[in-house]
């Protein structure tokens, strides 16, 4: 019983802890064009790389499909403020910032 406890539990982390974010494809810019006016596979690898890099610092990566669009929009700004505040700099500029929302919407468009 209590193995049959802990097996479920240890399969729970490790699918927690090996989370991989999705690796943005050319099928990806396709289908956002139209959202996004001069999309490019770069910067949306560029996003990925930013988001994983910077935004684990305090908490574990939110998921693409955890939050709402209008959600992220609004959560994003005052999370790269945290970002270069921790860092004791503006390590991500606005632009960053718009990469890192750009890769988030994307991916979660994917179903
Ligand atoms: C300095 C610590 C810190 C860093 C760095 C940080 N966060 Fe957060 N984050 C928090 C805290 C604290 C909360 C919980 C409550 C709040 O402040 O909104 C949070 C909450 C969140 C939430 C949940 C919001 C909700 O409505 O449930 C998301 C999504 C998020 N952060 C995304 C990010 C992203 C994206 C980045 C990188 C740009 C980032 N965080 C970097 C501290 C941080």
């Amino acid at each position: 019983m209590i193995k049959k406890q802990v097996i479920v539990l240890s399969c729970i982390f490790l699918s927690c802890s090996t989370y991989k974010l999705l690796e943005p494809t050319q099928e990806d810019v396709e289908k956002n064009k139209s959202k996004f006016s001069n999309i490019t596979l770069e910067d949306l690898q560029q996003g990925k790389k930013i988001y994983e890099s910077n935004c684990n610092l305090c908490h574990k990566l939110y998921k693409p499909n955890a939050l709402t669009e209008e959600q992220w929009k609004k959560i994003i700004p005052p999370m790269v403020k945290k970002v270069n505040k921790k860092a004791g700099q503006a390590i991500l500029s606005a632009k960053e910032e718009e990469l890192i929302l750009k890769y988030i919407l994307v991916i979660k468009e994917r179903k």
